[in-house]
């Protein structure tokens, strides 16, 4: 047995995918003996988990590397040791190429091999060289990591339902760094999402590059949809609330609306991007819908549940996007009206197809059409959020705020909501009135316990 004194921080980039995963590490390196440090100085490993999805995220990596670099060599002044490893997706996309950028480096593994640090960490000691595995392994990372699972704290937590993504949208990574769709079982999600409950977890939120396209055993070894899913997670006492993010616009099936309307704990919330508002670009980027089926299919979404928030991921500047086609997403923006939305510069990508296009759209112009679409999009978020103002609404009380007395919690559109109250209610649905906006946040006063 190793001794139980061992340090690891770790620092997580990228989309809620990551944070799970970064978790999933800490679970599988606490019978190694390592307990999390948030001080990377103190850390006998440390681990970043990165993102590739822009060129901003990955190049950050490297600057995070000169930092530890500069750790770890302290560290052995002192007498000590530090090991630096990378995960992700950068250490999928570039793998070798790390190691012969910053040699400091001792191990680099992707996103699909976590599961194996235990092992990694052990071969790496044998032979003291740096180590790189980023092959895709064919058995399901996720089985037997829930035994291994150390306890969820907080109220509202992610759980991977799905990984990967068979689209290849022209202009992204993912396809490359997380490789092709897999769902989890059934079981095996809702054993997880059991424990989650006893540990006081009240809302999980489901994920998955492509979550709404999951697609997993059932015990009558039935695929089931997320719908199914849903259905099932929506059984367990103690999980009062359900999102899932993200989802593509071709696989929102009829029978995941309707739970919309027909499941009271799924949440009025769907992040359900659409990058673009112009057809020539939305074909140029692959995406296998148009403008109009993207509108259709909200108004459809409407019509089960009217109030239902929604959110979305634009890219401006995608080769070729010229001033009309960005007029043509602005139009989509209004015609939708989000109550959030993401927006990015695009960003080429090695080794994606539009990456090598013509027709790259120039820095300036990108800043200035980026710039016009965060202008729409913050007014359409402020005028969401003011319309919550003398409203009562169901807010999951989820931790304590910034000031004496004060609690955090969610409202059921996702909205952060503070408002005063004892903490003995955290973890439980409030009845509150709002009477406030901040630029992202509510604030009211409690009513009373739902
Ligand atoms: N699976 C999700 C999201 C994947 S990445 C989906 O299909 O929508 C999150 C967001 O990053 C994307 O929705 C897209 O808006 C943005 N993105 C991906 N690749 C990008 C690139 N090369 N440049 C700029 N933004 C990008
Ligand atoms: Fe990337 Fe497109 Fe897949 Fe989303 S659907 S992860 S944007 S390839
Ligand atoms: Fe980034 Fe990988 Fe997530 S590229 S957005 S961390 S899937």
């Amino acid at each position: 047995m190793e001794p139980v004194s061992k340090k690891v921080f770790v620092k997580t980039y990228g989309c809620q995918m990551n944070a799970y995963d970064s978790e999933r590490m800490r679970d599988v390196l606490a019978p190694l003996g390592y307990a999390e440090t948030a001080r990377a100085e103190d850390a006998d490993l440390v681990i970043l988990n990165t993102c590739h999805i822009r060129e901003k995220a990955a190049e950050k990596v490297y600057s995070e590397l000169g930092k530890m670099r500069r750790l770890k060599r302290l560290r052995s002044e002192q007498g000590g040791g530090m090991l630096i490893a990378v995960a992700g997706c950068v250490a999928q996309a570039e793998g070798e190429e790390i190691v012969r950028r910053a040699p400091a480096v001792d191990l680099v593994f992707g996103p699909q091999t976590y599961h194996r640090l235990p092992e990694l960490l052990a071969r790496h000691q044998a032979d003291g060289k740096s180590l790189v595995e980023t092959e895709f392994p064919a058995e399901d990372k996720f089985g037997g990591l829930a035994e291994k699972a150390l306890p969820r704290k907080g109220v509202a937590a992610f759980l991977t339902v799905q990984e990967g993504c068979d689209k290849f949208c022209s202009f992204c990574v993912v396809p490359y760094t997380r490789g092709a769709e897999f769902s989890r079982p059934v079981a095996q999600i809702v054993a997880e999402a059991q424990k989650m409950a006893i540990q006081g977890i009240r809302e999980i939120t489901l994920l998955g590059q492509n979550v709404n396209a999951y697609s997993g055993l059932n015990e009558r070894g039935q695929k089931a949809g997320l719908a199914g899913l849903v259905a099932e997670l929506s059984l367990i006492e103690g999980i009062e609330r359900l999102r899932y993010t993200t989802s593509h616009p071709r696989d929102m099936t009829e029978d995941l609306i309707a739970a919309h309307a027909e499941n009271a704990k799924l949440m009025p919330y769907l992040h359900l991007p659409v990058q673009s508002g112009s057809d020539a670009i939305l074909k140029a980027m692959n995406r296998g819908h148009t403008a109009e089926h993207y509108l259709r299919l909200i108004e459809k979404i409407r019509s089960f549940r009217n109030d239902i928030a929604m959110s979305g991921d634009f890219i401006v500047g995608f080769p070729g996007e010229t001033e009309k086609d960005f007029e043509a997403t602005l139009a989509l923006v209004r015609d939708v009206s989000y109550a959030s939305a993401f927006s990015f510069k695009y960003s080429p990508r090695p080794g994606t197809p539009a990456a090598e296009r013509e027709g790259q759209v120039s820095e300036t112009e990108k800043a200035a059409r980026l710039a016009e679409l965060q202008a729409l999009i913050n007014a359409q978020q402020a005028a969401f959020n003011r319309g919550m103002i003398s409203r009562n609404l169901l807010v999951l009380l989820e931790k304590t705020g910034r000031h004496a007395g004060q609690l955090v919690g969610r409202s059921p559109y996702l909205q952060p909501v503070h408002l005063e109250a004892p903490a003995g209610l955290i973890g439980t649905t409030v009845d509150a009135h709002i009477t406030g906006v901040g630029s992202n946040s509510l604030s009211g006063h409690y009513v009373q316990a739902h």
